[in-house]
């Protein structure tokens, strides 16, 4: 049999894998896969893995260690999941980012466990997918990847025939403490009860040989303080944790323990969860939390220094210090577990399934209850109503993560942002808000955020995009599509930014047919979210994989995309005599083309001045970012090179206000179907020359003064000029000259050329306004231009 284990550079692997071996037998282990796509950590890992199995144990269990889903998971009969999507660096973001807010930070609870969550859910489908599809059909994957909760929701929502049991150590970590507290030996005799979400519940009763644990445990724990025996209370210090401690008892666990006391000081019946504390405690949690300095950071400098620098120590001396390996007990449960499924023993276990009324007073979600484990899986075990406090407790918890599973699949920011205000953990909207854009924030880099490289849905590859600017919707339907842009791409020297451009048709927004909307064409109303999403083909293709192939490299070294949907058809003349041409963005590739035309015709230099010319981004969503014209690129630009000329800031000034800047962007041509949108007394012609755009209110920069020289410019080239205003009664649009002009004072001209359909997938614009630019803007590259006085130019025509 083979066993993977997704995950293999955990730092859990070493100590799972020793319990699966020394119980092969049983399992009828002979190969076990270790899978990670961090090739580097796990390559580590398996070094320890290899002792352990070969030398500690001298098993001959094959050890296969791969990045390859395939190889993988082909006839594999168990999978144990224990991924950390974004690793202990974003760990340290989940339990730090609240806290700058006053809430609770943690890896699993309140909004670090959300956040957490919602880089989880699609690679766990993504990895049930790819375990469909090679492994045994019967196979059964243990998942402990955390938050198992969000996880086991976004499972039973997305995959609900997937054969997938989420299971958690924290009861059982719990039940070896009370063990330890009430002197018992074999903890295996003890016989729970429990109910809950999953890090999120209480234990009803616990009994040994059928003495019934409660009353004693709850004295011990009246008198102690704390749950802790005394055994465990004095490596308290210590952080590291070895087999033989109990890593839960180490560093800031601590205060989970005497939480326990604190709880059951007003609530005796049960003995609850630890990670109730984080709920019940949150607001004594923050205060004695140290927010530069969380549980990621005392965990990376133990237990994961620790395995890292005992292997490497092993493999500089060939010595092994086995303490440092081991992180855990729980493999001996995975171990338990899996062969309770195999030869269906229906051992009972606590595990993390579908309700299917054992609770009677609670929905069919994911709820933490005990189960018989067989080979079908896990029967429930039925029990009665649970009292008002938990039920109202459980169902406000289980709906922020019900919340947040939904916001995640159907990509609603709304609702994500209900779950964190629904979160017991959050104390108003405007926190939750607060947090979860910093969250939004800090997870760029991962697919949680809504706009996933691979989803599927309705046997459609999906692919979710957000519009760009102020766009012609309509215009994107039934057109073939491909995507552009850079992939950053992790390497073995760090990471590298690789363009892409598959020049094929990769997707298509198709149009709802009319069949089933016969308004569609008496006014349109789309929503982005729900009518732009393109489909990709069909289900289990994967865009991040074509990309990543395109590329030449691999879907799961792709760290991060900057991408954009893309028309595949080319520019093309149209027109009885191709007088007209259509093509995607002229707005404004033509201004970027006629402009940079025009400044290499330039002779600048001979003429003994300093010709520029600068293109900024984002224009079309404001200019307000770092390659936009509101940022400092030009100015910072022009001031070092003013510096390695020794130009004095006086020189500088009068240099920068002595010149005349043209600001290009395309404007509007009369349509022809609609002329009275246009101001009719200032026409603007499709090829009657370039345009001069005034505007009262300052958004285009044109003075009587500038609009003067340009056009003197213009004449002498013989190109003609149209003015072009808006109508008195429409607002019309600005361009970038004008955020500029906030932060250089140069005199500035707003030019362009008229065009028809601005912002459509596909424009149309005149050749020859095209020529008129680029030779208007050759002239004006070739013109010396001075201001001897204000109000006067000098034009060396
Ligand atoms: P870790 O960072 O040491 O190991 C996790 C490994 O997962 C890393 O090697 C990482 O590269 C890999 N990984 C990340 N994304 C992956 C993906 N998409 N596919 C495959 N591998 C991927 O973390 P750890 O502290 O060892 O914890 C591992 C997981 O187990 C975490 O989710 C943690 O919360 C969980 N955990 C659960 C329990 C439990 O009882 N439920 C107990 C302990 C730990
Ligand atoms: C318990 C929980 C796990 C959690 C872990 C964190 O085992 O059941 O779900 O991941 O604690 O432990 P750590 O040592 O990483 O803080
Ligand atoms: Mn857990």
């Amino acid at each position: 049999m083979v066993i993977t284990i997704a995950g293999g550079g955990s730092t859990f692997t070493a100590g799972i894998v020793k319990s699966i071996a020394l119980r092969r037998e049983e399992l009828e282990v002979d190969e076990i896969r270790l899978f990670d796509i961090n090739k580097e950590r796990q390559d580590k890992v398996a070094v320890v893995v290899d002792w352990v199995l070969h030398k500690e144990l001298n098993t001959d269990i094959k050890l296969v260690v791969t990045t390859d889903v395939q190889q993988a998971y082909t006839d594999a009969s168990f999978v144990f999941a224990q991924m950390r999507v974004g690793g202990y660096a974003m760990r340290e973001q989940d339990e730090k980012i609240p806290l700058r807010h006053g809430c609770v930070g943690q890896e699993t609870c309140g909004c670090g466990g959300m956040a957490y969550g919602m880089r989880t859910i699609f690679p766990m489908i993504k990895l049930i997918d790819d375990v469909e599809k090679y492994a045994k059909k019967d196979y059964w994957i243990l998942n402990y990847s955390n938050p198992a909760a969000i996880v086991s929701e976004a499972c039973r929502k997305l995959r609900p025939k997937a054969r997938i049991i989420n299971i958690c150590d924290m009861p059982i970590a719990i039940i070896d403490v009370v063990a330890a507290a009430m002197g018992i030996q074999n903890k295996k005799e003890i016989v729970y009860d429990y109910f809950g979400l999953n890090h999120f519940g209480w234990f009803t009763s616990i009994q040994y040989r059928g003495e019934d644990l409660m009353p004693k445990l709850r004295a011990y724990i009246k008198e102690n303080k704390i749950l802790l025996p005394e055994s465990y209370l004095k490596g308290m210090g210590a952080l590291t944790s070895s087999s033989s401690q109990n890593r839960h008892t180490k560093g800031s666990w601590y205060y989970v323990w005497k939480g326990e006391y604190e709880i059951m000081e007003n609530f005796p019946e049960y003995l609850p969860n630890t990670y109730l504390n984080y709920y019940l405690q949150a607001k004594e949690f923050v205060e004695h939390s140290d927010p530069n300095h969380t549980r990621a950071n005392e965990v990376e400098e133990t237990r994961e220094k620790n395995l890292f620098d005992g292997i490497d120590h092993y493999l500089k001396t060939g010595k092994v210090d086995a303490n440092t390996f081991y992180a855990g007990s729980h493999g001996d449960w995975i171990a338990d577990l899996s062969a309770a499924l195999k030869t269906d023993t229906k051992a009972r276990s606590l595990i993390t399934t579908e309700n299917r009324g054992a609770i009677p007073n609670m929905p069919y979600d994911a709820m933490e209850l005990p189960a018989y484990i067989g080979k079908n899986g896990p029967e429930v075990i039925a029990r009665d109503n649970i009292p008002l406090f938990q039920q109202g407790l459980m169902m406000q918890q289980l709906n922020s993560e019900k919340l947040l599973v939904e916001g995640c699949v159907e990509g609603s920011y709304e609702k994500v942002l209900q779950a964190f205000t629904l979160n017991k953990t959050v104390p108003s909207m405007n926190v939750a808000k607060a947090i979860l854009d910093d969250m939004i924030e800090a997870n760029k880099g991962y697919s949680w955020r809504i706009k996933t490289l691979d989803g599927a849905d309705h046997g459609f590859a999906r692919a979710e995009v957000e519009g760009y600017g102020g766009m012609l919707m309509s215009t994107w339907f039934d057109r073939s599509l491909s995507v552009a842009g850079r992939l950053l791409v992790r390497t073995a020297d760090g990471v590298e930014s690789r363009l892409v451009h598959p020049e094929r048709a990769l997707a298509c927004i198709p149009n709802l047919c009319i069949h089933f909307n016969r308004e569609a064409n008496t006014g349109l109303n789309y929503n982005p979210q729900v009518d732009l999403q393109p489909i990709f083909g069909a289900e289990g293709g994967c865009l991040k994989d074509t990309l990543a192939a395109e590329a030449g490299g691999k879907a799961e070294d792709i760290l991060a995309t900057d991408l954009v949907l893309c028309i595949t058809e080319k520019a093309q003349r149209v027109g009885l005599q191709g007088e007209y041409f259509m093509s995607g963005r002229i707005d404004d590739l033509e201004c970027a083309y006629a402009t940079l035309y025009g400044f290499l015709q330039g002779r600048g230099e001979e003429a003994g001045r300093g010709d520029i010319w600068v293109m900024f981004d984002n224009e079309e969503v404001g200019s307000s970012s770092r390659q936009g014209a509101q940022g400092s690129l030009m100015s910072d630009v022009l001031a070092r090179i003013e510096e390695s000329l020794g130009v004095t800031k006086e020189q500088s000034i009068r240099a920068r206000t002595n010149c005349l800047l043209l600001s290009a962007d395309n404007g509007h041509a009369i349509h022809p179907n609609h002329p009275e949108k246009s101001d009719q007394k200032l026409p603007v012609n499709m090829g009657g020359g370039v345009i001069l755009k005034y505007n009262a209110r300052q958004t285009y920069t044109t003075s009587g003064l500038t609009g003067a020289a340009f056009t003197a410019i213009c004449e002498k080239a013989g190109v003609p000029v149209q003015t072009f205003a808006n109508r008195a009664d429409v607002a019309g649009g600005s361009t970038l000259g004008n955020l500029l002009g906030r932060q250089i004072l140069m005199p500035m001209v707003d030019i362009g050329v008229g065009q028809l359909a601005m912002h459509s997938a596909m424009e149309t614009a005149s050749c020859k306004d095209a020529e008129y630019l680029a030779n208007a803007c050759a002239a004006y590259y070739n013109t010396p231009i001075f201001q001897p006085e204000d109000g006067q130019w000098k034009l060396g025509l």
